[in-house]
């Protein structure tokens, strides 16, 4: 039953989401049709017309920059009815690109929230963006939303023994902590050193815990091509730990990333559906829905 005044865009990257969004608001749901030509431009159509506030759900995982383009049309196009266009972007790309790491590095997150901006998002709902540093660079409203709680009751349901959460990265520490601590158990943050010219990673110190015979769950915002969480698995499988466990937010899982991370040792991966995998098992429609509301 349509009962609130909602009308739910789903982009081809978030239909099933979008689906759960709608129902949760009592929206409508629309699914634009679209056709993608031989050259990979996208045509889309939405032989529908609309009104009150339009919510467009499109994550940007691969093909990173299709996916942006397509929620830039939604966008636009939904303007033309409507004064409050929310756009969630469940997993938003070149979030880990929002400052000059480099000299000369563009700072692409920045360039990003201006088309939004700039075709007529009123305000951007994000899941676990990388760093929050990322929304400074938007001039409308927006707004994170952690899944981690909903990750943290997956991972009750499994009743591991005093599991140790880790962290592969001190930058993300914060969602470790937030982890730990709704699990009921302890944490220790990885100290990573990325070489930015060449991407190669390196776990170089650690905080001294106890890590033996313990089961991990190992957390970050997301897994890419795994490379940070393989890092992480052979530094704690040194210290003699238990079975380990991967939880992100989103998994884009590039190439063989699941393969290879299983064959390094990880007895399982949970992921959220603000990427559709295999491995999502967590959903996190709930929590966008009650931010819309
Ligand atoms: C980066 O700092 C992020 O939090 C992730 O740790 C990283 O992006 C994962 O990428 P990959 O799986 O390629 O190591």
């Amino acid at each position: 039953m349509i009962t609130n005044n909602f009308t739910v865009i789903g982009g081809s990257a978030s239909t099933n989401l979008a689906k759960k969004i709608a129902r949760k608001l009592k929206g409508r749901y629309i699914k634009p049709s679209l056709k993608i030509f031989p050259d990979g431009e996208k045509k889309i159509t939405i032989n529908e017309s609309m009104k009150g506030k339009i919510v467009i759900v499109q994550s940007t995982y691969p093909p990173v920059d299709s996916n942006l383009m397509e929620a830039l049309f939604l966008i636009s196009y939904a303007r033309h009815y409507s004064s409050q266009v929310y756009v969630v972007i469940p997993y938003l790309g070149y979030a880990r690109q929002d400052k000059e790491f480099l000299p000369g590095e563009i700072v692409s997150m920045s360039v990003i929230a201006k088309m939004l901006k700039l075709v007529g998002a009123t305000k951007v709902f994000v899941v676990d963006i990388h760093s929050k540093m990322a929304l400074n660079h938007f001039k409308i409203p927006s707004q994170n939303i952690s899944a981690i709680p909903e990750l943290v009751k997956h991972f009750k349901r499994l009743h591991l023994k005093d599991p140790l959460v880790v962290c592969p990265d001190l930058a993300g520490v914060f969602r470790a902590k937030n982890f730990s601590k709704l699990l009921g158990t302890d944490f220790i943050g990885l100290r990573k050193y990325r070489d930015r010219y060449t991407g190669g990673i390196e776990i170089r110190s650690v905080e001294q815990k106890h890590v033996r015979g313990r089961d991990i769950i190992l957390v970050d915002d997301m897994i890419s091509t795994g490379g940070s969480m393989i890092e992480a698995v052979k530094f704690l499988k040194k210290q003699g730990c238990g079975h380990i466990y991967a939880a992100c937010t989103h998994a884009l899982l590039i190439h063989d990333a699941e393969k290879n991370l299983k064959k390094a040792g990880i007895l399982k991966i949970v992921s959220t559906n603000t990427v559709p995998r295999k491995t999502s098992l967590v959903d996190v429609s709930g929590i966008i829905a009650k931010e819309i509301l």
